[in-house]
């Protein structure tokens, strides 16, 4: 921590290309990076932001089968789709790559083959489930069971998602292969292991010992790692999608995805500078960090740095801060079941809001526990903070400016207290934001620049310039100029948060270029400069945008419903003479309406062929306007016992399927018939 360091290496977690990103990885990774790459550049520190696609794995095989196209397809779709969509959000990667890339198919194929030649993995044979209708191993997804820890029954072949343990496909019970749905059989293969056991002791000394700063989530969870002892790993896998494994013998073994992943950062580095990029990873003056979701820690702190210890000649990470997740509405966000907020569609669906969904997953940031996004947080917090605070306080000034004095900064005279005060205040909060942002509390840093604003809002409120201007319009200028001077500075202070607002508020103001240095100077805006006019930085969002987006997730919620909807199971058989007993006629709606004071109750009027009848049905929820019920043809029960209900009899059942969503609808002949027709 107290080493100096020339330069800092940032990593963002290779996203998988089979889907696009959501706001949980936003608000776990891209933001909390892209924060703090933007701090680093304002502090005119040198700085290398890398990003990119995870284009390899089961699950985008998987997908790929399933939609019947190639692997390559489904990454070239999401690689397009999530690049566009972080430009989109203003995340400043550097370089943002893919792993199809040839570069990286190269930067992987090179290590695994130095590692290999220096004797650092060891070769294992060792029995696999293995797919005989498919003729295949079935690697990590490829496999489903029980997960003997937790005996959730859709565990993977690498980790139960219930109870988050990392898992081998051999210790599922009754492991079911996803291809052909067949339980697989045991068949003998070999890979390639990197004995994690050799790097332990230099791990424990490294992360228990050297990195105690790191934050209390990740190196509690390496703690538990280590203490339980490491083992090898298979870097290996029997599959066609992949890099394949560069030596002899190896013929359809491809590099498990988590061993090239990583490398992807280099691969990624090196396609952007070239021979350049070798500082940035072996110079001991550039520090690492590596920014992660908790699901990665494992694989950024232990097997990864494995890797490098095991090559030689890399730095580690200097820190990693993992967050834990974010859920969507108090549930898990969920790719598979749509239970998310995508990207893509946020940008398109609310234009211009990037600011807003910047602030509020930071604001929210699961930093030291989940944490939960409501669509009625976010219309709050954009309503309250973004536009009555931040909001408010710069335009009131930029207004006012040109209210009193036509846009041109006006020059300061006598300072009096409450100005001393706000200056001083605001320098404070540079230091707490300082030494938040510096020790990855992106959350506090929020709250702290938000604190500007409020001191401004103060600020105004207490010296009213606009009663000022009555009598005594140098004083005005003074406190405009102040005013104007804190604008400037919370430019700077939201640059990291808020890009898209701190640059309109740059423009506006004529700064030109930023740095952290000039936060705290009350200098910014030379007097009598000319401002540019006021221009709404944040808007409110109203009830019927937050409702749509809720709206969005119920139907979504629905559909899963629909489609995880299987019959109930038939009841035991009847025979003929049972079946029988029971009338079945077709009758023609007369009447059909409500019966008051009953939530459930439709009162029919049938013409049954003979006579009119009336039935009561509980189907009144299902129905908003019964009368559509009315000339309908519909099949009863006739001979059903008479019943009274509400104090009407109701002679005979009204027959009714019941959707999975829980909706009745009455069942009708497909063509006329006469009423009193039999059913059967
Ligand atoms: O968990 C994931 O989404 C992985 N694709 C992260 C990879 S990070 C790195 F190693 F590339
Ligand atoms: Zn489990």
């Amino acid at each position: 921590m107290n080493k100096k360091f020339k330069r800092t290496l940032i990593t963002s977690a290779l996203p998988y290309a089979n889907g696009p990103v959501h706001i949980g990885h936003l608000a776990g990774v891209y933001v909390p990076a892209d924060i703090y790459a933007r701090y680093l550049r304002l502090k005119g520190e040198d700085v290398f932001f890398v990003g990119g696609s995870d284009e390899h794995g089961v699950p985008i095989t998987i997908k790929a089968k399933k939609e019947g196209v190639t692997p390559q397809d489904i990454v070239d779709r999401y690689h397009n789709i999530i690049k566009k969509s972080f430009e989109g959000l203003g995340i400043s990667f550097d370089v943002y790559g893919r792993t199809t890339s040839a570069t990286h198919r190269k930067t992987a194929s090179d290590f695994f083959r130095r590692l290999y030649e220096k004797g650092e993995f060891v070769e294992k044979s060792s029995m696999q489930l293995y797919d005989e209708e498919a003729g295949q191993f079935l690697a990590d997804r490829y496999v489903t069971g029980t997960c003997p820890h937790c005996g959730n029954e859709k565990a993977y072949g690498d980790q139960c998602e219930k109870c988050g343990t990392s898992l081998n496909a051999t210790d599922l019970i009754n492991p079911k292969s996803a291809i052909t749905g067949n339980t697989p059989v045991l068949k003998e293969t070999f890979h390639w292991f990197l004995p994690l056991d050799k790097w332990e002791p230099e791990l424990r000394r490294w992360i228990l010992e050297e990195h105690k700063e790191w934050k209390p989530n990740v190196y509690g969870q390496c703690k538990s790692w280590l203490d339980l002892g490491l083992q090898p790993r298979a870097v290996s896998r029997d599959l066609d999608w992949g890099i394949p494994v560069p030596v002899e013998g190896a013929e359809g073994k491809v590099l498990y995805v988590w061993f090239d992943a990583p490398i992807g950062y280099i691969s990624n580095t090196i396609d952007a500078l070239g021979d350049d990029w070798e500082r940035w990873w072996k110079d001991p003056e550039t520090r690492m960090l590596h920014f992660i979701g908790k699901d990665n820690i494992v694989f950024h702190c232990i097997v990864f740095p494995s890797m490098l210890m095991a090559d030689g000649s890399f730095n580690l990470p200097d820190n990693v801060p993992a967050n834990e997740f974010l859920n969507l509405e108090n549930d898990k966000i969920s790719t598979s079941q749509n239970w998310a907020v995508w990207l893509h569609e946020y940008l398109e669906e609310l234009p211009g809001k990037q600011d807003t969904l910047r602030y509020v997953l930071t604001a929210n940031a699961p930093e030291t526990k989940d944490n939960n996004f409501t669509w009625k947080d976010f219309q709050a917090r954009n309503n309250n903070e973004l536009v009555a605070i931040l909001g408010n306080f710069i335009n009131r000034a930029v207004v006012l400016t040109h209210k009193y004095f036509g846009g041109v900064v006006p020059s300061v005279s006598v300072l009096e207290t409450v100005d001393t005060q706000l200056i001083g205040e605001i320098e404070k909060l540079k230091t707490e934001m300082s030494e938040a942002l510096d020790t990855f509390h992106f959350r506090e840093a929020l709250r702290v620049a938000m604190d500007m604003a409020r001191a401004g809002n103060r600020y105004l409120q207490e010296t009213e310039p606009w009663k000022v201007s009555k009598s005594d319009m140098e004083r005005t200028g003074t406190i405009l100029n102040i005013a104007i001077q804190t604008c400037a500075n919370l430019a700077i202070a939201f640059e990291p948060f808020l890009p898209f607002m701190a640059d309109k508020l740059v423009k506006m103001l004529g700064l030109g270029k930023i740095t952290w240095d000039m936060l705290g100077s009350f200098d910014l805006v030379a007097a009598g400069s000319h401002i540019g006019e006021p221009e709404l930085l944040f808007e409110k969002i109203e009830d019927s945008v937050v409702e749509a987006q809720v709206k969005k997730l119920q139907d979504a919620k629905e559909k899963n419903k629909l489609a995880a909807w299987k019959p109930e199971e038939v009841k035991v058989n009847v025979d003929f003479e049972t079946f029988e007993k029971i009338d079945i006629r077709v009758g023609k709606v007369l009447e059909c309406s409500k019966v008051k004071k009953s939530k459930k109750l439709l009162q029919f009027l049938i013409d049954d062929g003979m006579s009119k009848r009336t039935i009561l049905s509980g189907i009144a929820e299902s129905y908003e306007d019964p009368s559509v019920l009315v000339g309908k043809e519909i099949c009863f029960i006739a001979n059903f016992e008479p019943r009274k209900m509400m104090g009407i009899e109701s002679q005979g059942m009204i027959l009714s399927a019941v959707n999975p969503n829980g909706k009745l609808t009455v069942i009708s002949p497909s063509a006329d018939v006469a009423p009193g027709a039999s059913v059967g």
